[in-house]
């Protein structure tokens, strides 16, 4: 088809006029105006978490038993282990430090914790982070002494100490203030509850020292939606983990749907790692760290560090496993399909690589086996060269290859380039 020379001039000078419409530059005030927009203050706190924090937490092996040489030890086995090598950077104190208040208001950490400067000093010391614990409530979930009415007071002596995160969990606010002031309003208790993230946050700004800010209300009220406006870095997503398989599991589920609130700066929390806890198995271990890792949730790390074992060992600092957690686009995994026992997730990470999660949950290994993996169903067409990440070899998967997971084992496998 011939088109006339007029015509082209005419449709030429449309798109030159419509292509400056679109690169004019903007009124001085609207550009400033959005630039402030862009750059919302709960985003500048962001970076202390561009990508999930990695460390270690004393609640879930030691619980209110935790001490001064405690958090010492754990800080040293951090550094020897190799686990300060492989990323991890918090030392996290959990309930149990608190004293009571001076006269001024002023907090003091209890006999268990002599000298918090000095122990933060110590942490330091080692190229560490040390982090801390309160409750917006009266009371911490242990009944100590917590920051209401004494938040700003409280930011200020923690960023004095060198206090670099904090979990700050509900628990007493719930009685103390949510039912108290507002019983028959659900609505007005989600108000009250966010408020007080939210006076915490500003505490922590004004103190003047980056924290990380962990918040710690077992997932109610949808605080994904929210998380990220009371300058949350983390925000746990669950109720508290045990070291069984059916909490793990039934964790794991419950972070289905929860993918696109999770980036830099902002991660969902399925609550600290219980590997090498309990009476978990090799397997159960293995498959708890990856698909935590596949979640981009914080890695910290709660078993006994001085008696952990060398398997234990292997398992926290799997180099392979670790770059998923933190690999920088900060992609949260999605669950692509499940059959029978076995659930298949993916994750998308930098430069178009891709991971796979299959996850035997069934009790009877053979029950499910050999499970065939559908290529076809994740979106990927003909052979994958991969490397699996526990065994460290590399492999090529064919679609519908029958896979060999034991009881609550997993494959994991990194794909470069995906096809
Ligand atoms: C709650 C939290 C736990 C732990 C304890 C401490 O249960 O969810 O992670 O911090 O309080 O008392």
């Amino acid at each position: 088809m011939r088109v006339p020379i007029s015509a082209c001039l005419v449709l030429l000078a449309l798109i030159t006029f419509t292509a400056k419409a679109q690169t004019a530059p903007a009124p001085a005030s609207r550009v400033h105006k959005q630039a402030q927009r862009a750059v919302p203050a709960y985003k500048k706190a962001q970076a202390v978490a561009l990508t999930p924090p990695m460390g270690w937490n004393s609640w879930n092996f030691f619980a209110r038993k935790v001490t001064d040489q405690d958090i010492r030890n754990a800080a040293d086995q951090m550094v020897a282990t190799g686990m300060k090598d492989a990323g991890y950077v918090y030392i996290n104190i959990d309930d149990t430090w608190e004293g009571d208040r001076d006269a001024n208001g002023v907090l003091h950490s209890n006999s268990k914790f002599p000298d918090m400067k000095a122990l933060a000093d110590y942490v330091h010391s080692k190229g560490l982070k040390l982090g801390i614990y309160s409750s917006p409530g009266p009371k911490t979930c242990a009944g100590y002494e917590a920051s209401l009415d004494h938040e700003v007071q409280d930011a200020q002596l923690y960023a004095s100490w060198g206090i670099d995160y904090l979990k700050y969990d509900l628990c007493s606010f719930i009685p103390a203030v949510m039912q108290k002031q507002a019983p028959d309003d659900k609505a007005q208790q989600m108000r009250l509850m966010i408020a007080a993230y939210k006076k915490m946050d500003e505490a922590l700004r004004a103190s003047g020292r980056p924290m990380v800010y962990s918040l710690c209300q077992y997932g109610w009220d949808a605080v994904w939606e929210w998380g990220p406006e009371v300058g949350a870095n983390l925000w746990r997503t669950t109720g508290d983990i045990k070291a069984n398989w059916n909490s793990i599991y039934t964790i794991l589920n419950e972070q289905a749907g929860l993918a696109k609130y999770a980036g830099p700066g902002h991660w969902n929390d399925p609550d600290m790692l219980e590997v090498g806890n309990g009476k978990l198995t090799p397997a159960e271990n293995r498959t708890h760290f990856s698909m935590w890792a596949m979640l981009a949730a914080p890695l910290l790390a709660g078993n006994d560090l001085p008696n952990m074992t060398p398997e234990v060992k292997a398992i926290l600092t799997n180099r392979d496993v670790i770059a998923i957690d933190q690999d920088r686009l900060g992609h949260e995994a999605t669950r692509a399909y499940s059959e029978g026992e076995v659930d298949v997730w993916t994750r998308h990470l930098a430069g178009g690589a891709l991971a796979i999660a299959v996850v035997n949950a069934g009790s009877d290994r053979y029950s499910t086996h050999p499970f065939h993996l559908s290529l076809a169903r994740l979106g990927l067409h003909g052979t994958q060269h991969a490397k699996d990440l526990w065994s460290g070899k590399e492999m090529d998967l064919t679609d519908e290859m029958p896979l060999d997971i034991g009881t609550h084992d997993i494959l994991l496998v990194r794909i470069a380039a995906p096809k």
